[in-house]
């Protein structure tokens, strides 16, 4: 991992957990454990923190469709005034409350679909949120919506779905993968600033 600093619950064997759950999630109609997962949008997310602290110290950070909320740990250590953490898996919200208390940090989750609220944020950062269509139509108006007046920073390690345009690429970085999650062994993530026109 790119912040050996956080500690998180993490899966240890990814093929078995990933079936096991496949198998049970598709008979309850539940989507996939993702929070098992430091995907690498939220780990460049989290390495970009790390970096730039500013970016969020004394802010209202949402960490918007946080997994196990590895960019919400981030914030919450470099200072943010306050972070919510939003989420539509009960089980991916569990995993946020484990973390943030395994690192001692104030994390608020919050369970459900945030698109369309009012936005309460100085700041949104979404990883890895742009493998799907469904889910890419949906939220990106919204974010967009929200970009007009805040910085909202989507971290995409090159997804099928991510905007090719309406950004501006802050950063670049290297992040290492699992072979059994990705198709390499690292990603190129970039971090894109949302920029209505
Ligand atoms: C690939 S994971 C990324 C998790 C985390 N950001 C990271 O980079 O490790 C995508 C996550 O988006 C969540 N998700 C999907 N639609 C959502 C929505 N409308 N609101 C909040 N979370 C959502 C899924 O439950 C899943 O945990």
């Amino acid at each position: 991992m790119l912040q050996p600093g956080l500690k998180l619950y993490l899966a240890s064997e990814i093929t078995p957990l990933w079936l096991a759950t496949e198998n049970f999630l598709e008979q309850h109609n539940m989507a996939p454990p993702f929070w098992a997962f430091a995907w690498p949008g939220g780990e460049a997310l989290a390495h970009y923190i790390a970096a730039h602290p500013e970016l969020v110290r004394g802010k209202r950070v949402l960490d918007f469709a946080a997994g196990g909320g590895i960019a919400a740990l981030a914030c919450a250590r470099a200072g943010a005034a306050s972070v919510e953490a939003a989420e539509i898996d009960p089980l991916a919200v569990a995993a946020i409350k484990l973390n943030a208390k395994a690192n001692h940090l104030q994390i608020t989750p919050l369970l459900g679909d945030v698109v369309g609220a009012p936005c309460r944020w100085d700041v949104i950062l979404c990883g890895d949120v742009c493998y799907e269509v469904p889910m890419t139509n949906h939220i990106m108006p919204w974010l967009m919506s929200c970009a007009v007046n805040i910085p909202v920073i989507v971290a995409d390690p090159g997804r099928k779905y991510a905007p090719s345009q309406g950004f501006e690429m802050i950063y670049e970085i290297e992040v290492p993968t699992l072979l059994e999650l990705e198709d390499s062994a690292s990603r190129m993530v970039r971090l894109l600033r949302l920029q209505p026109v």
